[in-house]
């Protein structure tokens, strides 16, 4: 028997026949990647113990996850980000310093090409939503301001969708935009309180979802890429503390550090200031960088 031959396979033994195959592999990581979900599947296997029908349903899935994948549509990445596997990629790809932003899920609705706004400008191009001022400060782990960051920001409208997702509805570009900052570092811009949404449910992921007794639903946040040369660049999300699914992520996004304070103001003067006739909501949040060395 060659070095890759572990003997004939049996159910004792079937996980280290296969990995004995892999021996020769010139690639180590694939190698080592392969032998760890190998070890892992054959030991779930053991333990679910499927029937040949439970088999071919879970084949089935995976075939309509595939077919349900195009340009636009990532059924595989929506699965993985319910599973919490986009969660946890994430974190192992961005521990950062004591004192640094957190980083969550970057999503299928950021668009590379958003326009560059003036700072202080309104990302909501059809004025529907209660209005909403974001501000705050870019620092470094130091506490000192950033000059020169670039920050791309997103949201969902009133409804809960974004601009890509209603192509004709919504004027291209609502909702987005990219601003940089000056010596001060500091950023502000107009937009709209979010709302909650629904991740994508009208495939096998929310299927699966419903069968778990799972609802597909996201608390109220926006999106932000925050970069500058020499720093890690820095993708997340600001939730609202108060909404009614902000223990229960469909896509376990949420962080205790990315909450900030949605405050209500009812001060005229305060509003004229900013633009806006009436009531708006008061957005504070600090973001800190980390070096990328
Ligand atoms: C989002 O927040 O845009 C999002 C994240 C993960 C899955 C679906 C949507
Ligand atoms: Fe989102």
């Amino acid at each position: 028997m060659a070095t890759n031959e572990q003997g004939y396979f049996t159910e004792e033994n079937s996980a280290e026949v296969v990995i004995g195959r892999m021996a020769d592999s010139t690639d180590p990581r694939i190698r080592q990647i392969m032998d760890v979900l190998t070890r892992k599947l054959h030991e779930a296997v053991k333990e679910i113990e499927p029937t040949q029908e439970e088999w071919f349903k879970a084949i089935m899935f995976l075939t309509e996850t595939g077919h349900k994948s195009d340009e636009w549509r990532q059924e595989f990445i929506l699965l993985s980000d319910v599973m919490g596997v986009s969660m946890l990629v994430d974190a192992i790809n961005s521990r950062r310093p004591n004192g640094a932003s957190e980083n969550t899920v970057l999503g299928p609705f950021h668009v590379a090409d958003a326009p560059e706004l003036e700072m202080g400008a309104n990302i909501c191009l059809d004025d529907k939503g209660e209005p909403m001022f974001v501000h705050g400060r870019i620092l470094d782990t130091e506490g000192n301001p950033l000059e020169g960051v670039k920050i791309d920001v997103w949201q969902a409208n009133d409804e809960g969708f974004y601009d890509v997702q209603q192509k004709g509805i919504q004027p291209d570009f609502n909702l987005r935009g990219v601003f940089r900052t000056g010596a001060d570092g500091r950023y502000f811009f107009k937009a709209i309180k979010p709302k909650f949404y629904p991740i994508p449910e009208d495939g096998p992921v929310g299927e699966l979802m419903n069968a778990l007794g799972r609802h597909c639903m996201r608390p109220a946040h926006f999106h932000y890429i925050i970069s500058k040369d020499g720093f890690d660049t820095l993708t997340t999300h600001i939730f609202d503390p108060d909404d009614p699914y902000i223990h229960s992520d469909a896509v376990f996004g949420v962080k205790e550090s990315l909450m900030a304070e949605f405050k209500p103001v009812d001060d005229q003067q305060a509003a004229a200031e900013h633009g806006f006739s009436g009531r708006f909501f008061d957005v504070e949040y600090d973001f800190v960088l980390a070096r990328d060395d």
